[in-house]
């Protein structure tokens, strides 16, 4: 069913390119789509509270997000069995989402929702892909069906042409308009929302992207005054070679 498949739709993002720079709204938005959606799944374990900063929160802000997050210490309470909770600090990293692989699978249909903090570099397609594949869904094409009849997609998976084998046990996130209340005026469509959280988990993979580039920048003007330098004491040291 290869011909089934299909490649990512383009995504344009502030942040593509040497000349980029992150758009921080944007990324706010994002994180708002991945905390009240994505994160009933996925972790995001290679980023801790604090490097929100990055994106524009202010460090009470920072504090009052990680509290809102409980995580589960190796103490139980007496009472009721269940573990013992604290809330996050800003230096914790966010929570793991399932106690093991075992319970990843239980609640999900046999599958593992994987960690999404590098799955823009794990993926070919990086946020493109993200983008489509959470706007992607739809029923089977009918031309499939007719070729491939044990292509049918078993119950409790979901068609997408977007994912690698067809069908994936991650139901569609996104369903609706509005899902996510934006308070920055954004209009929150599916689009929108599917972009904002690509354009998120593009920073969660790889925060100091900006710092990198402008490293750059000073590395390749350095090497240009460089080399007007060296061409200078060149001409300057064979001057009286005929
Ligand atoms: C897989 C993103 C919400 C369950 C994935 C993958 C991505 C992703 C990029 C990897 C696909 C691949 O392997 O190529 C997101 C985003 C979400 C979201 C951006 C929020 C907008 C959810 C929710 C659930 C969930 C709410 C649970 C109800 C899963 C599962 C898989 C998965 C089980 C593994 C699918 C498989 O291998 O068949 N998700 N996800 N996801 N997600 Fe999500």
């Amino acid at each position: 069913a290869e011909e089934f498949h299909l490649e990512p739709k383009p995504l344009h993002l502030a942040s593509d390119g040497p000349f980029g720079h992150w758009d921080k709204q944007q990324l706010q938005r994002g994180f708002q789509v991945y905390k009240e959606v994505c994160s009933a799944c996925h972790s995001l374990r290679h980023i801790a509270f604090r490097d929100l900063t990055g994106i524009g929160y202010s460090e009470a802000q920072v504090k009052a997000i990680a509290e809102q997050w409980q995580i589960p210490q190796p103490s139980v309470n007496k009472d009721t069995g269940e573990p013992d909770t604290r809330p996050n600090k800003p230096s914790d990293y966010f929570p793991l989402v399932f106690a093991n692989e075992t319970a990843a699978k239980a609640a999900n249909n046999n599958a593992v929702p994987p960690d999404l903090s590098l799955m823009v570099k794990a993926r070919e397609g990086g946020a493109a892909y993200i983008h489509s594949l959470i706007t992607g869904y739809r029923p089977q094409p009918a031309e499939l069906l007719e070729k491939f009849p044990t292509a049918k997609t078993p119950p409790g998976l979901h068609y997408n042409p977007y994912f690698a084998t067809l069908n994936l046990a991650m139901p569609p996130p996104l369903t609706s308009d509005g899902q996510v209340q934006y308070e920055d005026g954004t209009k929150p469509t599916i689009d929108q929302m599917s972009t904002d959280v690509a354009a998120f988990l593009t920073w969660t993979a790889e925060p100091d992207m900006m710092t990198r580039h402008r490293t750059g920048y000073a590395a390749v003007l350095f090497l240009l005054i460089f080399i007007g330098l060296t061409f200078g004491a060149y001409k300057n040291i064979w001057r009286d070679v005929k």
